[in-house]
């Protein structure tokens, strides 16, 4: 398993916010900006219903990489009551991760550690990593983690209209058969799922921006900067792009 180094975060505040969407330079603005919301991009439910039909339930042993606020381990373990690890790069949202498993007691079947996906060792029954890797990455890291025979559940970003530049989804399909994994379940998602999704999540965040009163000018600047770019965001993935997951069994 990977160090549990709190700092680690600051090592790596490039590669977490870029994954967040937002400039570099808001790292230090991170934790504030995302407080109005838990899951930052996945739909706990839906990847728990995945995870129920990939056969996951008591004896399991899930592993979540990039798990942010950890929203997945603790619906998968409230639910399923299977043990759970998440691991982060950024401490900050484990923070909230096991204050959360407190809370809804399940910190018993939570474990949540500071640590890079790619160091993580050992396998799994069942492998999680949404919305952190762009999918080509993704997919050799948590079959590497998965036990032959498990499942793991992986997302990206696919086109759905004309153009180039992001994979569609029968390639990804086609990409997993080649690795000898069988695709259980494929969800794309529509653009009024986006819409409903995404607008929500916005408009709590830019709630949570205007109530954050005590803020220098460079601060502002970057708060807007931040709003932006999720706003550029939620409109390509309304436009030539979708939100996509998959739940895949590991083969050989
Ligand atoms: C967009 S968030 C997604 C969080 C969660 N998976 C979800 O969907 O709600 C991306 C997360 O991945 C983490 N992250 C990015 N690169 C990472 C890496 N190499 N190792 C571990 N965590 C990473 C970030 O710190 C951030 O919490």
């Amino acid at each position: 398993m990977a160090a549990n180094d709190p700092n680690l975060g600051l090592k790596h505040r490039r590669v977490i916010a870029r994954s967040l969407g937002v400039p570099e330079a808001a790292f230090g603005l991170l934790e504030q900006f995302f407080e109005p919301i838990d899951a930052l991009g996945s739909q706990p439910d839906r990847v728990v219903e995945m995870l129920k039909a990939g056969g996951v339930g008591k004896n399991a042993r899930v592993l979540d990489l990039g798990c942010g606020k950890g929203v997945i381990a603790l619906r998968a373990a409230k639910v399923l009551r299977c043990a759970c690890v998440g691991v982060d790069a950024f401490s900050g949202f484990l923070r909230t991760a096991r204050h959360r498993a407190a809370q809804l007691g399940v910190a018993e079947r939570c474990r949540f550690r500071v640590g890079l996906a790619q160091d993580v060792k050992g396998t799994f029954d069942a492998v999680v990593c949404l919305n952190v890797f762009p999918i080509e990455r993704a997919i050799p890291l948590v079959r590497q983690r998965t036990k032959i025979g498990g499942v793991y559940i992986v997302d990206d970003a696919v086109l759905v209209g004309k153009g180039t530049g992001a994979p569609r989804a029968a390639d990804v399909r086609a990409w997993i058969g080649e690795l000898g994994d069988r695709v259980l379940r494929e969800r794309v998602e529509t653009a009024s799922d986006v819409r409903r999704r995404e607008h929500a999540n916005f408009r709590a965040i830019e709630a949570g921006v205007r109530q954050i009163t005590e803020r220098t000018a460079r601060e502002r600047k970057l708060l807007r900067a931040c709003l932006a770019q999720k706003r550029a965001a939620i409109r390509m993935l309304q436009g030539p792009l979708r939100p996509a997951c998959w739940l895949v069994e590991r083969g050989h």
